[in-house]
């Protein structure tokens, strides 16, 4: 199966950094069956849309926002439309991003309407999960992570495309990568409860995925691809990741 390399950029890169990075950016993965995806910060789409538009990539390279809400337009003051993403050519939008969860108190319910309308534009939604360290240590990873996809894709589509972002929340930003047993073992619980409610998707990793780490990463089971922060902002590094396999 292909895999998906995801840049989460966040916060990072105006238009013009978004510009002189794909400036960079090398035709390497000319004829790659694995597809490459960046999320820039929504005020810098626009430059991301036209600078991959530029690139005769070859493979498959697509963007998306990191978070839209479940209206095309309307009296929605800060918000972004994925009607928008899709009118500059953008194929995904992340949803439930542990930052959304933590520092914008998104609840699963909203995120159920978002996945909805995602795919209901024809859109696809990556949907992010992830336990806390204190989760983890209490020994309920497996019921967070149920809990976060039964109530986050109660109204989506099983047969319309879903990716899913599994990102320990403690493992975000922090250099503390899970370890290979740690990952295997909980995306085989993701890859069991998304077959148990009717869904097949992709799961990608994130969590302090580095060039060092990537290709030992990838080769574990229910492994499809990585979504990347920090080391996805530089293009060697994100270069390496996306060669890992
Ligand atoms: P880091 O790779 O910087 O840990 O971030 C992971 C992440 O949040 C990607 O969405």
């Amino acid at each position: 199966m292909k895999k998906i390399f995801a840049a989460n950029w966040k916060l990072f890169k105006s238009p013009k950094e978004t510009r002189e990075f794909f400036a960079q950016w090398s035709e390497a993965f000319k004829g790659s069956k694995n597809e490459v995806v960046f999320f820039p910060s929504a005020m810098s789409l626009e430059a991301a849309s036209t600078s991959i538009q530029k690139i005769n990539a070859g493979y498959d390279l697509s963007f998306g926002v990191q978070n839209a809400y479940f209206q095309a337009q309307g009296a929605f003051t800060g918000e972004n439309s994925a009607a928008v993403v899709k009118e500059l050519g953008g194929k995904y939008v992340l949803i439930g991003h542990s930052e959304r969860r933590q520092l914008f108190a998104e609840k699963n319910e909203l995120l159920a309407d978002k996945v909805a309308f995602t795919q209901g534009l024809g859109l696809v939604p990556m949907l992010c999960i992830g336990e806390t360290l204190q989760e983890r240590e209490a020994g309920q990873t497996k019921s967070v992570l149920k809990t976060q996809l039964t109530a986050g894709l109660a109204k989506a589509d099983k047969v319309k495309t879903l990716v899913v972002a599994y990102e320990p929340v403690w493992a975000i930003g922090t250099g503390k990568v899970a370890t290979p047993e740690q990952v295997q073992e909980t995306h085989k619980d993701v890859f069991e409860i998304l077959s148990t409610l009717g869904f097949t998707a992709p799961i990608l990793y994130g969590g302090s995925v580095k060039p060092d780490n990537a290709a030992g990463l990838i080769q574990i089971p229910h492994v499809d691809g990585f979504l990347v922060g920090g080391a996805s902002l530089e293009v060697p590094s994100f270069q390496k990741i996306c060669s890992a396999i």
